[in-house]
This record gives structure tokens, sequence and C-alpha cells, in this order.
């Protein structure tokens, strides 16, 4: 294979890797049930992964040794969530636009915003996938992405570079990761746990730009959380999360409670635990050498 075509190649590696995790896959949510979907974990979610720092922390570094930052910079946070970059970004730039397809999610940064005083967040409501260069305001100095499913395929990622004149950072899970108790609950939904292929690894974004010509760095950051609820608020959380794949029917739905019942600690609460790895992938968009 020519290395022109690596770009090519890479590119149907992810699409196969999508549609070989099921997770992914057998996903059935329209556009409109995602946005749904997002905008209700946006009141827990930094009670899970929202809560660990590391990979925040890392990613700023990656872009202060870029030369990314400055009191003039203007940034884009794509699929900004609650904020975990986008409020770090606020402090290293002159301006951070926050987009967004979750009103929830938007509400929770706002807030947060506002309890700190940052007044250079600027909230954009919008789809990754379909939101036009005009839409938006203009070019941005450092274009982000962290653990949005919106940029999971080539066009969406080759996107970022569009909009960017001096760098992007694309933050994705790498390798396999520890959950306490998911692969029960798929057994029992499903009878059997769901086939991971690494559908949102890093690796695909990472050939996609390499073999583009550009020389991506990439570094990782541990990542890691544990969320204690209540039988109730566990019991509605996972067959929210799951309906999202089957319907939940009334013995799924006793079956599910009945194991959380029975992994509950000291305190009476049932406690998820995940490990995790993700890779941050930072690459300057003029460095095309095709
Ligand atoms: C897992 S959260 C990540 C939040 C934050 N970037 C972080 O790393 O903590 C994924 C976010 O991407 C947003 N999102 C998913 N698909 C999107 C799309 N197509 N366009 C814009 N935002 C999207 C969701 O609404 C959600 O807020």
């Amino acid at each position: 294979m020519k290395f022109e075509q690596y770009a090519d190649f890479a590119r149907t590696q992810w699409n196969l890797a999508m549609s070989g995790s099921e997770h992914f896959s057998l996903d059935k949510c329209t556009d409109r049930e995602k946005v749904s979907f997002w905008d209700e974990k946006s009141s827990s979610y930094d009670l899970g992964i929202g809560a660990d720092f590391r990979r925040v922390n890392a990613a700023m570094e990656r872009l202060e040794k870029f030369g990314a930052f400055g009191p003039n910079a203007i940034a884009l946070d794509i699929g900004s969530g609650t904020g975990a970059y986008a409020l770090a970004l606020s402090a290293k730039c002159g301006t951070v636009y926050a987009l967004d397809s979750s009103p929830g999610m938007q509400k929770v940064l706002a807030e947060k915003a506002a309890a700190r005083r940052i007044k250079n967040i600027i909230p954009v409501l919008a789809d990754w996938q379909t939101v036009r260069k005009g839409e938006l305001p203009g070019a941005f100095d450092i274009v982000l992405s962290s653990l949005n499913t919106g940029i999971s395929d080539y066009d969406s990622l080759v996107k970022m570079n569009t909009l960017s004149r001096n760098v992007c950072c694309y933050i994705a899970p790498s390798g396999t990761s520890f959950h306490s108790s998911r692969a029960d609950f798929q057994k029992i939904i499903f009878g059997r746990e769901l086939h991971i292929a690494g559908g949102n690894d890093i690796i695909h974004a990472f050939n996609i730009i390499y073999g583009l010509g550009m020389r991506p760095e990439l570094t990782y950051a541990p990542c890691e959380w544990s969320l204690a609820q209540s039988p109730e608020d566990a019991l509605y959380a996972v067959c929210r999360d799951f309906s999202r794949y089957t319907e939940i029917s009334s013995d799924l739905r006793a079956e599910l409670k009945a194991y959380i019942l029975s992994h509950l600690n000291e305190e009476g609460l049932f406690v998820q635990r995940q490990t995790s790895t993700v890779g941050i992938m930072v690459w300057s968009p003029k460095s095309c050498a095709l």
C-alpha cells in the first residue's frame, strides 16, 4: 500500500471498528434521543468521569508546550459537556467557544462558569456533525474535542483541521478499561457480554491524521472514577443507559434490581468503579507533509 492510501485504509478500519463495537452499533437512539440522553446525564456527569482532572491537566500541559495559549488565543471545545476542558482553557485563552448539542450540558457549564465569575466562555448549541463553517464565529487557534461520540469517523475528525489555524487536540479512550458491573449488567440484559472492538479507541484518529501526512504527538493519562448511588438511583441509571439498546421489560428490571440489592456496600449504596486510560493527541493542521 502506498503511503497516500493509508488515510483511506484507516478510515475503513475506523468504520469497521465502530460497526464491530456493539455498544455503538446496537445503539438505536435517534439524534434527538441522544441529545436527551446527554441532557439527563448532565447533572451526574461530574460525579463520574468528569471528576478526574488528570486528563485535563495532561492536555493543558501538551498544549502549553505547543505554545498554543495566549491572551488573544481563541479556542473551540467540541462536545464541551460540563466544561472540564472549556473551564481550563478559559484561564489560558482570550475566548473559548463551548460547542455542544445538549442544552442540559450547556446549562451545567454556564452555572459553573458563573459561580467562578468566568466571562470568556461563549456557548454554541450545535451538532458538530451538521454545523457548517459559516455558522461558527470564524477560525480558531485551538480546536479540541474530548470523549465526544459526535467525532467518531473520518469526516467529523478531519473537520477539526479545517477550523484550526494553529493546533488541534483530540482525546479518546486508549486500550482496555475496567468497569465493576457493566459486564454483569450486559449478561443480565443480553445473556452475554457485548462485543467491544475498540470503536472509539484513539488509534483510529491517530492513524487518519498520521496518514494525512501530519505528525500527531500522543500522550496518555489515567482516568478513574467511583460513583456511589442509592439502589433506586442506580437502578434508574442502568435502565436508562441500556434502554438505548433494547426495551427493559419488567422482568429485566426486577433482575437488575436484585443484582443491585445484592451488591450494596455497608452504607446501603451501590458503587460503580471504572479505570481506563485516555489518549491525548495534539497536532498542527499545518504540518501536512503530503
Ligand atoms: C462524554 S461527554 C464529554 C464531555 C467533555 N468533553 C469531557 O471530556 O468531559 C460527550 C459530550 O459530547 C456531546 N456531543 C455528543 N455528540 C455531539 C455532537 N454530534 N455535536 C456536539 N456535541 C456532541 C454530548 O452532548 C456530551 O456533552
